[in-house]
């Protein structure tokens, strides 16, 4: 039984993509919903892993918040807030250092796919190499149950248990919950618009939320489809074709999507229809949060509330787990101040 959530996000680009969405900030806001506790933070010291400029950093910063809140965070259902605003997550990251091998945090991806990338590993930089250390101590701070996410970060929860029951067994209590990753099996992993690999910012392969027009009906009209296909009138390939693949996750007119399955199929419509009707299809869904998100900006006062509001809710949680955690290892002792 789930009864508490965590989850985050890296401020590393300037906006969400329609990935994001579907494979995490749509699950957690449908969570608020259906579970008493959600908590979701935005993590603005993974971020520095990339960004190291002060005016990109803060613009991130604000960008995801704005869009969380437009997409449906209720900050009256969840707890909101900015990681950094808690001090307890980079506290608890250095003691659970302590708990982890080498060797293993050199088979996480991260680390993997910048050397895959060609980095030499002398060059990596720490920040990048321990992100996983922080990533557990953000989820095992709140004691969750559940930690919402996409298929890519299965490997972190898996760590953050290790690190967990690594602590637990060395202290000889029960003092961190081992989380479960929470995963759907369909939008997990949303594929992006060069149809190979998962939609990232980092690849430059994804359909925005926010952005003008302009550059949404760009992103997806330049949508990779089914490459064998040479003409209009040839039988197309729906099955694990992108833009098929978006119109399923977008389009709220779903015979609309059965015809133009059937006639892509019969090679009886042009990719140039199918992307058109599916730019349609996303000014629909999205217009309403575009329109939160536009009051919203005229708002930051609300927004900063929200996120002090939150980070004092927040720290009352961590705070609890941090003094559990330097009590049993040794930290709180008869030397500490009260
Ligand atoms: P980040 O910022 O890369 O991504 C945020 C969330 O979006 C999901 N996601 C996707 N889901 C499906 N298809 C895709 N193409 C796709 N791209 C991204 C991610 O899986 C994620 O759920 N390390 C995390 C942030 C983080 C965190 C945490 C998450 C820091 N601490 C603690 C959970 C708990 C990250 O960089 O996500």
């Amino acid at each position: 039984m789930i009864n508490r959530v965590l989850s985050g996000i890296t401020p590393s680009g300037s906006a969400l993509h329609i990935g994001n969405y579907f494979g995490a900030v749509k699950p957690q806001v449908e969570l608020q919903e259906k579970i008493d506790e959600t908590f979701y933070f935005i993590a603005d010291l993974h971020a520095l892993t990339t960004v190291q400029d002060k005016g990109e950093l803060e613009k991130n910063i604000v960008a995801v918040v704005l869009d969380y809140l437009s997409l449906g965070l209720d900050p009256e259902k969840s707890i909101f807030f900015r990681q950094s605003d808690v001090p307890e997550h980079s506290q608890l990251a250095v003691v659970l250092a302590n708990f982890v091998s080498l060797g293993h945090m050199k088979r996480m991806h991260a680390f993997k796919d910048k050397l895959q990338k060609g980095e030499k590993p002398d060059s990596i930089n720490m920040g990048l190499f321990n992100y996983p250390i922080l990533m557990a101590a953000d989820i095992l701070l709140y004691k969750p149950d559940g930690v919402p996410v996409g298929e890519d970060q299965r490997q972190h929860i898996e760590i953050t248990r290790d690190i967990a029951e690594k602590f637990n067994k060395v202290v000889k209590q029960e003092v961190l919950r081992l989380p479960e990753p929470v995963i759907s099996k369909e939008v997990g992993k949303v594929v992006g618009t060069d149809g190979e690999r998962k939609m990232s910012k980092s690849l430059g392969n994804v359909i925005g939320i926010f952005e003008d027009e302009e550059i949404i009906k760009k992103q997806i009209m330049s949508c990779f489809t089914d490459p064998n296909r040479k003409k209009v009138t040839d039988p197309g390939k729906v099955e694990g074709n992108p833009v098929f693949i978006y119109h399923d996750l977008i389009n709220d007119d779903k015979g609309e999507v059965e015809d133009l399955k059937n006639r892509y199929r019969d090679g009886r419509v042009g990719d140039v229809e199918v992307k058109e009707r599916l730019f349609e299809a996303h000014k629909r869904l999205f217009e309403p949060a575009r329109k939160r998100r536009k009051k919203l900006e005229e708002d930051m006062e609300l927004v900063k509330r929200v996120l002090a509001e939150g980070a004092e809710k927040a720290k009352k949680v961590a705070r609890e787990t941090l003094e559990e955690v330097y009590e049993a290892i040794g930290i709180k002792n008869s030397l500490s101040v009260k």
